[in-house]
């Protein structure tokens, strides 16, 4: 039941540091079940998500240790594949990794249907099709999912996609890396955090080869070792702080990022008239209040991502003229307009078009975060907005973005969270 509380009508300057992909971490860590032997992983986001998956491979004899913040060590050489707490699993999206994790370790599954954002009906149909390809058989019933190698290991296969998929993608990865002979991923999605999961992968002594374009070639290995990895920083938290900037007319250098990952963003927001200047591991960003309309469709990597449309929603709702948004992966991506509504936005939204009526001045409401990126949008509503914005429903936002509330806040943001229970409330405002 915790809420922040934003006033508005501030203007984000200074320096923020992005933290690692969510994305990626949320496979890299179920692939560390693959290797015996201790993985060490850098800049680990601190967000919920990870700490469910890492609660949930402790929970299968996988031994897990911070060293920093940001820094893990992961040795899964005793883990079993029973005991996956089944409740965890159902909270989030990425326990379909587990799937293809365990599929390639212990020959066998069983794990709950995958949780997470709601945007409509989301199935893993394309999961399920590439581990059958492997040799596995695969049967939901009851909201779980059981698979069994059925020659005890899985064999490699050719696998075309249906629909270009990131978690399918990925999870046909990590059944694929320790199966016998090669797999062939075709209509493979290309993200940054595929190729993260990939140089993970090979870094601990697989065989992939390929991603980032559209064939992703697995030449099966007997076992993987354990050693060191790095994960990518957050495309996403990046292209958030971008849009906070352009949105309250401020200037903020967003550092630990890589550029071209932010590429599509980067375009958008220049088409606004929002100056993007790029270096080599950082971005500045600089709004000028006068914002012009543009028109964007979300895409697959390389084209516009799904993940920032909320954000790009709000900041649309400033701009002079009428913008068009089309949602090109998710039926359902739209729910946040009701919210934005309550705040004084005029959007009409037809199916998976929405056309914005720009030019009009937010003023602060109580609103709900729908899921993790339509909350972001609406902090980011909250802190151009008039007055006072009460967000509601913030265990959505805290899944995805490491301290936002403290990182928004050393930017000049002026955000405090209130929690029903006044004893963690105090202690939350105080780090705040
Ligand atoms: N799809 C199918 N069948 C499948 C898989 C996907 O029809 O078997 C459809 C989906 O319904 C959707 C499209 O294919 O229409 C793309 O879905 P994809 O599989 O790429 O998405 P995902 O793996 O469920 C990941 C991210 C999402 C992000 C999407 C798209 C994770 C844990 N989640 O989801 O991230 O929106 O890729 O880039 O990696 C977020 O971070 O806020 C988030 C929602």
């Amino acid at each position: 039941m915790d809420q922040y509380i934003i006033r508005g009508g501030t203007r984000l300057q200074g320096e923020v540091e992005i933290s690692g992909a969510k994305n990626a971490a949320v496979a890299i860590i179920p692939a560390s079940l693959l290797v015996r032997g201790v993985c060490r992983i850098e800049n680990i986001p601190q967000i919920s998500d990870t700490d469910t998956l890492l609660t949930i491979l402790a929970e299968l004899g996988a031994r897990v240790s911070y060293l920093n913040k940001s820094t893990i060590e992961i040795d899964c050489t005793d883990a079993r594949c029973q005991g996956a707490p089944y409740d965890l699993m159902r909270k989030i999206r990425a326990s379909y990794y587990l799937i293809g994790a365990m599929l390639g370790r212990f020959g066998k599954a069983k794990t709950t249907m995958p949780g997470g954002c709601n945007f409509g009906v989301r199935p893993i149909d394309q999961h399920i099709k590439g581990m059958r390809a492997l040799g596995a058989e695969i049967n939901v019933r009851g909201g779980y999912v059981y698979a069994d190698a059925r020659e005890g290991r899985l064999r490699g296969a050719r696998i075309y996609l249906d629909k270009v998929s990131v978690g399918a993608t990925m999870n046909i990865m990590l059944a694929a890396v320790l199966a016998e002979g090669r797999t062939i991923i075709e209509n493979a999605a290309r993200e940054p955090h595929i190729v993260d999961l990939a140089n993970f992968l090979n870094s601990m002594g697989a065989d992939v080869r390929g991603a980032g374009t559209d064939t992703i070639k697995i030449n099966g290995v007997e076992e993987l070792h354990g050693g060191t990895y790095t994960i990518i920083p957050d495309q996403i938290e990046a292209g958030t702080y971008m849009v906070a900037a352009a949105a309250t007319g401020g200037e903020v250098l967003i550092t630990n990022v890589i550029p071209k990952h932010l590429e599509g963003i980067s375009a958008k927001l220049r088409e606004t008239g929002t100056f993007v200047e790029e270096y080599e591991e950082a971005v500045l960003v600089k709004g000028n209040g006068n914002l012009n309309r543009i028109n964007l469709k979300t895409m697959p990597y390389p084209g516009f991502p799904t993940d920032m449309q909320p954000q790009f929603g709000v900041l649309l709702c400033l701009a002079n003229g009428t913008s068009v948004i089309t949602e090109g992966i998710y039926d359902n991506r739209f729910k946040y307009v009701n919210e934005l509504r309550k705040m004084g936005a005029e959007i009409q939204v037809d199916g998976r078009v929405a056309v914005i009526e720009g030019g009009r001045r937010l003023s602060g409401a109580l609103v709900h975060a729908c899921d993790l990126r339509a909350g972001a949008a609406m902090v980011i509503a909250g802190m151009v907005a008039s007055g006072v914005t009460e967000i509601e429903d913030i265990h959505f936002i805290e899944r995805g973005y490491e301290r936002f509330v403290d990182k928004l806040n050393a930017l000049g943001a002026e955000i405090t969270v209130r929690s029903e229970d006044e004893e963690s409330s105090a202690r939350l405002i105080q780090i705040s």
